[in-house]
């Protein structure tokens, strides 16, 4: 009898929580009179992302497929309403006219639980917009013309490690090497350290740069939808073996320069002049007087060492991952392949070495690059959060300060409407003509407004050196054990190849 009045208790409470949650929590957009994608309790439209299911790009992708005629959309996070923007003109709102309503990401940040993750990605307001400041003149032209020679090494280092591999024509998993070469390259310039992954493939740097991305998706999606549970709760979002670690080789050699005087033209010697002086020096000792004046305002260690970890975190794995699809594609079409490897040699030549101006003169390099980002975008969607509310213009949705906004970047690069036959891998899309006459938001692999990626032109120069390196020596053919299309990885923050991509390798003749 008992236990019978137990049960029914049980259930009725069940469906009260069940009723409340279906009709009052999840009725946000119904009442609103805007446009949602139907909801279940009690994930909301994420279900198939925290189960893994789904990846991040394939989600964001299927909406963009679905709804965005509807120009923007309510889905729901859990019970929490959010919106989705396919429009350019709505996301030039979001990004850059309005940004005033949405400066921030909206993910986890909180320097006391977790001190990484005080860094210039997931910062807000104020805090952000300083370090901004403070950090745009180390990503200038001139300073990273002055890092030039260690990207150089860890080209040749890589070339040197795939020589014996492509003697034999053997296989390799290309994610895996491009990751060990952009490693190499980050942990030189922003950690004054040389890990040598290319050498030696599984190391520890190697193995700890792996653990950042190594979150369940159940937690990533906590910390880009709902940061604030996080907070409640105190729980860090990056792993404590990884903080230990990074802090710990950032800290040691930052006291080694400083002891012995050293100074090297690289992130970590900026990073020092924003501990030191709380300014990044000019490059022209003429424009010493511009400088901000101030002494206060200084980085502590833990501030510089958060932006030492974002620039890893943020530079490493976008460009292998570029890298690795731009190969992927010209493995499959020989053509291009030949057609870039000519413009290689014949500015090699004219230039007798590799120099920062030799990569920026060729051209078709940095087309075909852009043709890989936009088919395949290494962060494939953006995220915004209202921290004003907002009318947003030309529709009927009002915007409540708090709520998050989620931009599909992979599905504007594949909307036939925009780039016709968007399977085709064509670099010629990035000719001044066809970039003319295509909306300027419609492509958006570093974001854009004031919160565009500020490594970007070093993203281009890494992914760009690596690049030249292997096609000046090396030919590629696809190794029949990678799929065609690529099956997409739902544990992967980037975008990446679920079975890896593997290729070919040959000296060339
Ligand atoms: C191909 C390479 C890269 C790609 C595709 C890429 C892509 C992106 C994207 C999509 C964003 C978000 C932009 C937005 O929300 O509007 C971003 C932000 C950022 N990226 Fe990159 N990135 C690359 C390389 C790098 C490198 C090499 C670094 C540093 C060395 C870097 C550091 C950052 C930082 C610090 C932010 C946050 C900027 C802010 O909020 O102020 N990225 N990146």
């Amino acid at each position: 009898m008992v236990l019978a009045e137990v049960i029914v208790t049980f259930i009725a409470t069940l469906i009260i929580i069940y009723t409340y949650y279906k009709y009052v929590l999840l009725s946000y957009w119904r009442k609103k009179g805007v446009f949602y994608v139907e909801p279940v309790v009690p994930t909301g439209n994420i279900g198939s992302l925290i189960t893994s299911k789904v990846s991040f790009d394939e989600f964001f992708y299927d909406l963009y497929v679905k709804y965005k005629d509807h120009r923007a959309f309510g889905i729901y996070i859990f019970f929490k309403p959010s919106l989705v923007i396919t429009d350019p003109d709505l996301i030039r709102v979001v990004l850059t006219k309005e940004f005033k309503n949405f400066h921030n990401r909206g993910i986890f940040s909180n320097e006391k639980v977790d001190p990484l993750s005080a860094n210039l990605f997931a910062l807000s307001g104020k805090k952000w917009r300083n370090l901004r400041v403070k950090m745009t003149p180390t990503f200038t032209s001139g300073k990273i013309k002055q890092m030039f020679a260690i990207l150089k090494i860890c080209g040749k280092e890589l070339v040197n490690s795939l020589n014996s591999v492509a003697q034999a024509g053997d296989r390799i998993e290309i994610k895996d090497w491009f990751g060990r070469y952009t490693t190499d390259i980050i942990m030189s310039i922003a950690f004054g350290v040389q890990s040598n992954c290319i050498k030696e493939g599984d190391n520890e740097f190697r193995y700890w740069g792996k653990k950042i991305f190594e979150l369940h998706p159940f937690w990533r999606a906590l910390s880009a939808f709902a940061p604030q549970v996080l907070n409640f709760f105190s729980i860090p979002i990056i792993d404590r073996g990884v903080t230990k670690f990074l802090t710990k080789t950032f800290r040691n050699n930052v006291e080694y320069r400083q002891t012995h005087n050293i100074v090297r033209h690289d992130f970590m010697n900026l990073l020092i002049q924003l501990m030191e002086k709380g300014y990044v020096e000019p490059e022209d000792i003429n424009d010493i007087d511009k400088s901000p004046s101030t002494n206060i305002n200084r980085l502590t260690f833990l501030q510089a060492a958060a932006q030492a970890f974002v620039f890893f975190a943020a530079g490493f794995e976008t460009s292998s991952t570029t890298a690795t699809f731009c190969l992927y594609e010209l493995a499959q079409q020989q053509d291009l392949q030949d057609k870039l490897r000519n413009e290689i040699d014949e500015i090699l030549k004219k230039h007798g070495e590799l120099t920062y101006n030799a990569v920026n003169e060729m051209t078709y390099l940095h087309k075909v690059i852009n043709e890989t980002m936009r088919k395949y975008p290494p962060i494939p969607f953006l995220n915004r959060i209202c921290t004003e509310e907002i009318n947003l213009p030309t529709t009927n949705i009002h915007v409540p300060k708090g709520m998050t906004i989620s931009i599909p970047i992979l599905g504007l690069h594949r909307d036939p409407s925009i780039y016709p036959d968007p399977d085709k891998f064509d670099p010629e899309r990035f000719n001044e003509d066809k970039l003319a006459s295509r909306h300027h938001y419609a492509y958006l692999p570093f974001g854009e407004g004031p919160r565009v990626c500020i490594g970007a032109r070093f993203g281009y120069i890494q992914t760009k050196v690596g690049l030249v390196n292997l096609l000046s020596r090396f030919k590629f053919n696809l190794d029949p054990r990678t799929t065609v299309p690529i099956i997409s990885d739902p544990k992967s923050s980037v975008l990446a190849a679920k079975d890896g991509i593997y290729l070919t390798i040959k000296i060339r003749n």
